[in-house]
């Protein structure tokens, strides 16, 4: 198993490009195979989850070129052209993947399978199998529909009035993604707002959409047409960075590109009450997402509440600000956020226990965790559970402490960033 081990320390300095938004690359070739014509797709994540979804949908009869190495071409074949899938999708590490294909599945003419690796298998499906079902759509998994992998026969579908018990964008996007097939006006409401991507984007390619609030209606059979979609740069990706150049003293780095999508922000937010020093420059909009580079200079940070609302907008950075709060002076609390429990592995589990080896204070609760900041971490042996953002979050832990760390299993980390360590590595003076 890869391990990636820690020795080289000092202020990071410089400019660094992320990757593509992982969330708007999977729903840019989602939305483009079922619009008609060509969609242009310009600097798409390459991780492992995004591949899981173009693999699937060339599955399904969709020819992709690549003109460029930083570009996708998806011939769309519009809602209703895409042909069954000889095989069974593998959706790999990606909930994203499994969650979404799921609702678009149901809607179509055709029997299809999916599942996915050993940590996917795991995680619960019945947040989109439940309220899919009530559509009419005909799905079986093992315990009752809860696991994958996840066997679906293509139906009509009739639409809903849903309200979701919790704020999740996988489940929001499923269902409107089978809204398109169904019969009629789609609605959800979720508890707070989780990132918006597909709501955005559905719009941009031509859907009969709505918003109000936390809920957003779909109008089935809506057209979609093919678009250019430029992807900005990951916030998720981001943030390990912007962790690293506030904690690590002698840092400043600017970040190219990041989309800053106000349902993604929450991590600024966050670091900016902590006492971050943290500017957004050149701030413009693509096809209506917010971008802007980010500029991170060292900052003394102090420890702060995270719950209620902040927590969809912060979901994946969590792992992260818990390695920004274990150096800030006095308590950070997370609370509301039981989500964590079910990702790619258990976060408030893997983040407690590993950063405890650090010599870090950690008190796990139910929902979240406090951690009592401390002067200094120590070098440590640690382990990433095979989820890249424990990897990614505990090789930042590794560069704050003091001495040798050793993170064991960090292959996962292809998962969204795969040039991550080279990129971080390359900043260190
Ligand atoms: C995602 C939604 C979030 C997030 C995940 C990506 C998406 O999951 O944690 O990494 O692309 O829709 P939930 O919808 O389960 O909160």
């Amino acid at each position: 198993m890869e391990k990636t081990v820690i020795e080289q320390k000092g202020g990071l300095k410089g400019e660094v490009t992320v990757p593509g938004d992982k969330s708007i690359s999977h729903r840019a070739v989602i939305i483009g195979s079922l619009a008609k014509g060509k969609t242009r797709i310009i600097e798409p994540s390459r991780g492992d989850d995004n591949l899981r979804t173009l693999n699937a949908f060339r599955m399904m009869g969709i020819e992709v070129d690549e003109p460029k190495v930083d570009q996708l071409i998806i011939n769309g074949r519009g809602l209703y052209g895409l042909t069954e899938p000889e095989d069974v999708i593998d959706a790999g590490n990606s909930g994203t993947t499994v969650r979404l294909l799921t609702g678009l599945l149901t809607g179509q003419r055709f029997f299809s399978v999916i599942t996915g690796d050993r940590y996917l298998r795991k995680r619960p499906m019945k947040r989109v199998v439940e309220p899919l079902s009530s559509m009419g759509a005909k799905i079986w998994g093992r315990e009752n529909g809860n696991f994958a992998p996840l066997v679906i026969n293509g139906t009509r579908l009739n639409p809903i009035d849903y309200i979701s018990p919790i704020a999740s964008a996988q489940v929001k996007s499923a269902i409107l993604l089978a809204g398109l097939y169904a019969d009629g006006v789609t609605k959800i409401t979720e508890p707070s707002l989780s990132r918006d991507h597909t709501e955005r984007m559905l719009r941009f390619f031509g859907a009969n959409l709505k918003r109000d609030d936390n809920s957003v209606s779909i109008a089935g059979g809506s057209n979609l047409e093919g678009r250019k979609i430029e992807i900005p740069g990951d916030i998720s990706s981001a943030a390990f960075f912007i962790v690293a150049a506030l904690v690590i003293p002698n840092s400043e780095v600017l970040l190219k590109r990041v989309g800053v999508n106000p349902s993604r922000t929450g991590i600024l937010e966050v670091l900016k009450k902590m006492g971050a020093n943290i500017q957004l420059l050149n701030e413009y909009e693509t096809w209506g997402e917010p971008v802007a580079d980010i500029l991170v200079k060292t900052s003394r940070l102090k420890g702060t509440k995270i719950e209620g609302e902040l927590i969809p907008k912060t979901i994946d950075e969590l792992p992260v600000l818990s390695v920004a709060a274990s150096v800030a002076e006095g308590d950070t609390v997370i609370k509301d956020a039981k989500e964590l429990r079910v990702k790619e592995t258990d976060r408030i589990k893997a983040v407690a226990s590993e950063l405890k080896k650090f010599g870090a204070e950690v008190e796990e609760f139910d929902d979240g965790m406090r951690i009592s900041g401390k002067d200094e971490l120590k070098g440590c042996d640690c382990q990433s559970f095979g989820d890249h953002r424990i990897a990614m979050s505990l090789i930042i832990a590794g560069l704050m402490a003091s001495g040798k760390t050793v993170v064991e299993d960090t292959s996962c980390i292809g998962t969204s960033f795969p040039e991550f360590k080279d990129k971080l590595f390359s900043l260190i003076q």
